[in-house]
């Protein structure tokens, strides 16, 4: 689902999320582990006014396991309790409840402390679209659940689904922001996820990004499956990109009439091929 977000959206999205405070005990923020700050709303500290929060790394699947590490240490710096997890089939899903209760543990204690019997905590998932909201919020339910509330704007009954046998219950609806358009490089890498559709930025563009990353980062990976015989000796310089891409739409037979690559079928094909990890895990951002 790609979104197009104007500001009235944006201040809808936050009001929503604001009203839905009131009703829990923390939040899970959840965003791609392959680009953990980029896929994260740039307002979210002011937007969520202090609640207790969990951040979670998911499509850890996806992400290069030693830049994930580097990244559970940024945050805990930040002062903040991340992990790692995999939505899609479930892996990490189970500390979750561990962890949030682990958040609230002052809380939870006071309770105990005054004779009452701890409620179960009741949390919210928020994240801009395609981290995986909905896929995390059905795995949790053991069912299929967050279908037709997922777009902001669109409102229904608040339903909460228990689970941890009953010990966490998880508002139905995930709340949805946006992530930080500011920053052209931000809007590449969301594109080459695919989470920005190719309409709004030009599949050249993208292609050309993630080649220009890979070339510096993941060399090994793109030039074996691609056969590519140099490695760019100036990352900056657009040639040596632009010779690599060349090479990879001859490599997949994007020849058009002259003997020229078609460099956005060449484009498309490499994306296609990287989000089908073909080229292994990999990671678009590093901390350190
Ligand atoms: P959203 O609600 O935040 O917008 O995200 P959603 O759950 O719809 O997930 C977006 C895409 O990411 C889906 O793929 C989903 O399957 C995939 N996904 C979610 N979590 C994980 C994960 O931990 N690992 C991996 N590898 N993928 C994950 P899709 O192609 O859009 O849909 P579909 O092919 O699964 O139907």
């Amino acid at each position: 689902m790609t979104i197009q977000w104007f500001p009235g959206h944006m201040t809808k999205a936050r009001r929503q999320i604001q009203e839905k405070l009131k009703l829990i005990d923390a939040v899970i923020e959840l965003t791609d582990a392959r680009l953990p700050l980029s896929s994260r709303n740039p307002m979210i500290d002011e937007i969520l006014q202090g609640k207790p929060r969990l951040i979670i790394l998911n499509k850890a699947d996806l992400a290069d396991p030693e830049v994930t590490r580097q990244w559970l240490s940024y945050f805990k710096e930040e002062g903040h309790t991340s992990f790692p997890v995999d939505a899609s089939t479930g892996t990490g899903l189970k500390e979750i409840p561990n962890q949030v209760r682990l958040l609230l543990k002052d809380k939870i204690d006071k309770q105990i402390a005054k004779g009452m019997k701890p409620r179960p905590v009741r949390v919210l998932i928020v994240g801009i679209p395609n981290v995986g909201k909905s896929t995390l919020i059905n795995r949790l339910a053991g069912r299929s659940i967050a279908a037709t509330g997922d777009r902001p704007g669109v409102t229904k009954g608040q339903q909460w689904i228990k689970v941890s046998g009953g010990d966490m219950e998880l508002l139905d609806t995930p709340g949805i922001l946006w992530p930080k358009f500011e920053d052209q490089n931000v809007g590449y890498r969301l594109a080459v996820t695919g989470a920005i559709r190719e309409e709004i930025l030009n599949v050249e563009d993208i292609a050309f990004f993630a080649i220009k990353y890979f070339s510096r980062y993941y060399w090994k990976d793109m030039s074996e499956r691609f056969e590519l015989k140099e490695q760019p000796t100036d990352f900056d310089n657009p040639d040596e990109i632009v010779a690599l891409m060349e090479a990879i739409g001859r490599k997949r037979g994007c020849m058009m009439s002259g003997g020229r690559v078609d460099l956005e079928k060449a484009s498309s094909i490499f994306l296609r091929e990287l989000r089908a990890g073909k080229m292994g895990r990999f990671s678009l951002e590093a901390p350190y």
